[in-house]
């Protein structure tokens, strides 16, 4: 998508320098467009676990990369020790954040692509290589198809409000930043825009890392989509006053049955929109789901992060970038990342195949293939 007109990814690989990843690093955003250059498997793995690049699909983008450099790296090691050594990198690039489940799904994707390669070591890094690009090229169309497939609920609000601006409601950042491109919850509403179509979004904040206020704001504002940014509390009253006509949000995992991992707080905007009678869509690209649990509230590890991200927050002032406390020196502060959406909840799910329920039949239906392994 684009920053001031031109057309940025979220990762790439250096151009000429092998091994090298450059990602836009977050941290600084809206303050400051940095790019990182990422040399090393332990450069990306403190990338992912300390949020410079965040987001379930391109967290998931970069540990494909990261594997990359890990054959790179491990490749003058003895053909004997060389898979292993790669293997123990993708165990520490999943350690690093637990709740995403896009992660362990491209360790697991280069690392198959690698040990069906044969014995040759170059010809093994040529395969990392290519397989972390395409992770991250389909990851790219897959984000456009969810907006084609989402867009077509937008355009079905927008007729019944007879054009006046449909209003959504999204919490975090599941934008393109989150992604390499496009994004999730995002997608239908870039593409509603470029329809012409008239939207207006409210953007959560989303304490305790604001990436709503900081990333999400920033994001629309770059495509001159309407958006407007509420603290995190007042979804609940602006849909008892017909102020939202739609949510959507991403997620970090789904379980095939339905229950939808998504950033804190997203729980809440799901039993305000189920009370309001307002459509609550969960936006994924296939390789969010969970193909083994059934049991999100109870089954998908939730990340519990430093207490201090709660504690204190940043802004901007003169320019200059400032770190603040917000709570009484002692108090402690829990800081749990995610929230589980039972899929009860949920109106459908919008993935790159089309909509569908949140239930394992719908999933299964656009899905076939998953069927074999039930
Ligand atoms: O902690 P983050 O910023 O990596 O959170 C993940 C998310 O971006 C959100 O939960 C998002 O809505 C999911 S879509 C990638």
């Amino acid at each position: 998508m684009n920053i001031q007109g031109k057309h940025y990814r979220t990762v790439w690989l250096k151009e000429n320098e092998p091994g090298i990843v450059q990602i836009i690093d977050q941290r600084f955003l809206p303050f400051e467009l940095v790019i990182e250059d990422l040399s090393s498997v332990a450069d990306t793995a403190v990338a992912i676990k300390e949020m410079h690049a965040r987001g379930a699909g391109l967290i998931g983008a970069l540990a494909g990369f990261g594997m990359y450099q890990a054959a790179v790296e491990s490749a003058h090691l003895p053909a004997a020790d060389f898979m292993s050594a790669v293997e123990k990198d993708g165990e520490y690039l999943k350690s690093t954040r637990p709740t995403a489940v896009n992660l362990e799904w491209a360790v697991r994707r280069v690392v198959s692509a690698m040990q069906a390669a044969g014995a040759d070591v170059s010809a093994i890094v040529a395969i990392a290589k290519q397989t972390a690009l395409d992770i991250a090229d389909e990851d790219a169309d897959y984000c456009r198809r969810i907006g084609e497939h989402g867009v077509e609920l937008i355009a079905e609000i927008s007729r019944r409000k007879n054009g006046a601006p449909v209003n959504i409601l999204t919490h975090c950042n599941a934008g393109w930043l989150a992604f390499v491109d496009y994004g999730t919850a995002t997608a239908p509403i870039y593409a509603a825009f470029e329809r012409g179509i008239p939207v207006h979004v409210w953007v959560d904040e989303t304490r305790p890392r604001n990436q709503g206020a900081r990333l999400t704001a920033w994001e629309l504002g770059q495509h001159g989509v309407p958006h407007t940014v509420i603290a995190d509390n007042t979804g609940g009253h602006l849909m008892q006053h017909q102020m939202v006509d739609f949510v959507i949000t991403g997620a970090d995992r789904v379980t095939y049955t339905g229950d939808a991992a998504n950033k804190i707080g997203t729980y809440l905007k799901a039993l305000a929109a189920k009370d309001n009678n307002i459509p609550f869509y969960v936006a994924l690209p296939s390789s969010t789901f969970d193909w083994v649990m059934t049991d999100g509230v109870n089954q998908i590890p939730v990340e519990e992060r430093e207490s201090e991200e709660v504690r204190f927050i940043e802004g901007v002032e003169d320019n200059v970038v400032h770190k603040v406390r917000l709570t009484p020196e002692n108090s402690p502060a829990a800081n749990f990342g995610f929230d589980v959406t039972p899929s009860r909840l949920i109106s459908g799910l919008i993935t790159e195949r089309g909509i569908c329920a949140a239930s394992d039949e719908g999933v299964l239906a656009l899905y076939p293939e998953k069927r074999q392994t039930k």
